[in-house]
């Protein structure tokens, strides 16, 4: 079965209501390729704001999911509250939640149990920091997010992975064709030999950390990157040419 493209605009704390309605029109007129799910993520008090305007065929995304039911937990969102929203994804272990957040691989985890079994499926991501490459543990640190969070997940259809280097994130410097596509296989080789072979063939894996306009198509060529998880761009005119970057 062939992957779908998947691209994910990542908007964080970005944007005002005025900008971000003018980012759902941007993406409301294009012209994008069919062959491309595509998802964004605003910051959540404007997530209704987005869902209302943007046309149908674009999914919604939250950038963050707590891991227990309605109740006593002030400052959070719960899964029922984001399905009651009509917003049907969310992203998990953004690095930057891991780092300036704190959240361990075994709460990411979590999350991604209650979301998924919730029905929301979820932008799983990964990454390693610059001195995890630079100590030769990229594979070694990907393999332990991924054999956190993978007893977790029974249905594989609700997850799509994002690997992310730290170092690429927000900084202009992307991997190179050749760095993401190693990581890219030897998650789905992990994914093989430690879930299931269809699940290894029909995982979509999202390269996300400074994709822009210019640098998509290059990326997007390779076999193991099925779309991108793109911040910046995301709140640009050339997310567009990023969401379709396949074609
Ligand atoms: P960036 O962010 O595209 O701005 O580097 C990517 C991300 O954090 O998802």
């Amino acid at each position: 079965m062939a992957r779908k493209f998947f691209v994910g605009g990542n908007f964080k704390m970005n944007g005002t209501i005025e900008s971000i309605k003018g980012i759902v029109k941007n993406l409301n007129d294009a012209k994008l390729d069919p062959n491309t799910e595509v998802v964004i993520a605003p910051p959540a008090l404007y997530l209704l704001l987005v869902r209302e305007h943007l046309k149908n065929g674009i999914e919604v995304a939250a950038q963050n999911v707590f891991d227990k039911p309605n109740g006593a937990f002030t400052g959070e969102i719960s899964v029922s509250q984001l399905k009651d929203s009509g917003i049907n994804w969310t992203i998990l272990g953004h690095s930057e939640r891991r780092t300036i957040l704190g959240e361990s691989d075994k709460v990411v985890a979590s999350k991604t149990k209650f979301a998924t079994e919730g029905g929301i499926s979820v932008i799983w991501c990964c990454g390693e920091s610059l001195e995890d490459r630079e100590a030769g543990k990229t594979i070694e640190v990907i393999e332990k997010q991924l054999a956190a969070v993978s007893p977790k997940i029974g249905d594989w259809k609700k997850v799509v992975i994002a690997y992310e280097p730290i170092w690429a994130i927000g900084t202009g410097k992307v991997a190179t064709v050749q760095q993401a596509q190693e990581v890219h296989a030897a998650i789905r080789k992990w994914l093989k030999a430690n879930v299931s072979e269809t699940v290894a063939a029909e995982t979509r894996i999202l390269y996300g950390g400074s994709v822009n306009g210019k640098n998509c198509k290059e990326l997007a060529k390779e076999e193991d990157i099925d779309g991108f998880l793109v911040g910046g761009a995301s709140l640009k005119p050339e997310f567009v040419d990023i969401i379709n970057a396949s074609q």
